[in-house]
């Protein structure tokens, strides 16, 4: 399992430095939460802070677009330095040529459902996909309840791509933890993006490690 440190649970006041420090911690990526508080009800940061933070870390940074109109913002993301970004099916934007505009910038494109989404919503998209992120919260805020009943979701995109013969990892987001992971990792979820988990944790490399090990 991959665990993604949601930057939105950080102390913002030195984001460069918390990035260093979820390096240390074992983050496999770093997730980027981008909200513009019209798709979700709360406003995070654009690509001119996430360009500031990027020379952080290496690890790929996971960028999250919460916002009406990705497409019209691909490009500012990937001149930021993203390596993954991941846009709502619900946004305003179209999915293929959204994809496309992601790909052309040699970045990895992701689709992600919101709870009250269907699995199938993603399902003609998936062979041009590099990842699928089904939220297991609402989008918009860090801290809620995990919805494990958004997992068969993970399942149904799993059953999906053996169908159409292809392997696509699985990202959930949202209320991940101790408590929850193990039914994560037991549907075959690829990235776990955790936010309170870790960041609130006294040692995020313990919290980072225990995560994984409850996935074994
Ligand atoms: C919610 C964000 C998540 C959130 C996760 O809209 O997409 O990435 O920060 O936070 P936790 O792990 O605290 O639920
Ligand atoms: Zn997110």
């Amino acid at each position: 399992m991959k665990i993604a440190p949601s930057l939105l649970s950080c102390d913002f006041s030195k984001m460069g430095s918390e990035i260093e420090r979820m390096d240390k911690a074992g983050a496999d990526w770093m997730h980027l939460d981008v909200m513009d508080g019209h798709f979700v009800p709360n406003i995070t940061f654009g690509a001119p802070v996430y360009k500031t933070v990027r020379r952080y870390s290496d690890k790929p940074f996971d960028v999250h677009l919460m916002i009406t109109d990705p497409l019209r913002y691909i490009d500012d993301f990937a001149d930021a330095g993203a390596d993954i970004i991941t846009f709502h099916v619900e946004s305003d934007s179209p999915v293929e040529e959204t994809i496309q505009k992601i790909k052309s910038r040699g970045i990895k494109a992701g689709l992600v459902i919101k709870p009250n989404t269907p699995a199938s919503a993603v399902f003609p998209y998936l062979e041009q996909l590099d990842l699928v992120l089904v939220m297991t919260v609402e989008p918009g805020f860090g801290g809620q309840s995990f919805m494990a009943d958004m997992l068969p979701k993970v399942t149904a995109v799993k059953e999906e791509c053996r169908r159409l013969g292809i392997e696509l990892p699985v990202e959930i987001d949202g209320g991940v933890s101790e408590d929850t992971i193990a039914q994560a990792a037991a549907v075959g979820v690829d990235i776990c993006v955790a936010g309170t988990a870790v960041f609130k944790a006294e040692d995020p490399k313990k919290a980072i490690a225990k995560l994984k090990s409850l996935c074994d």
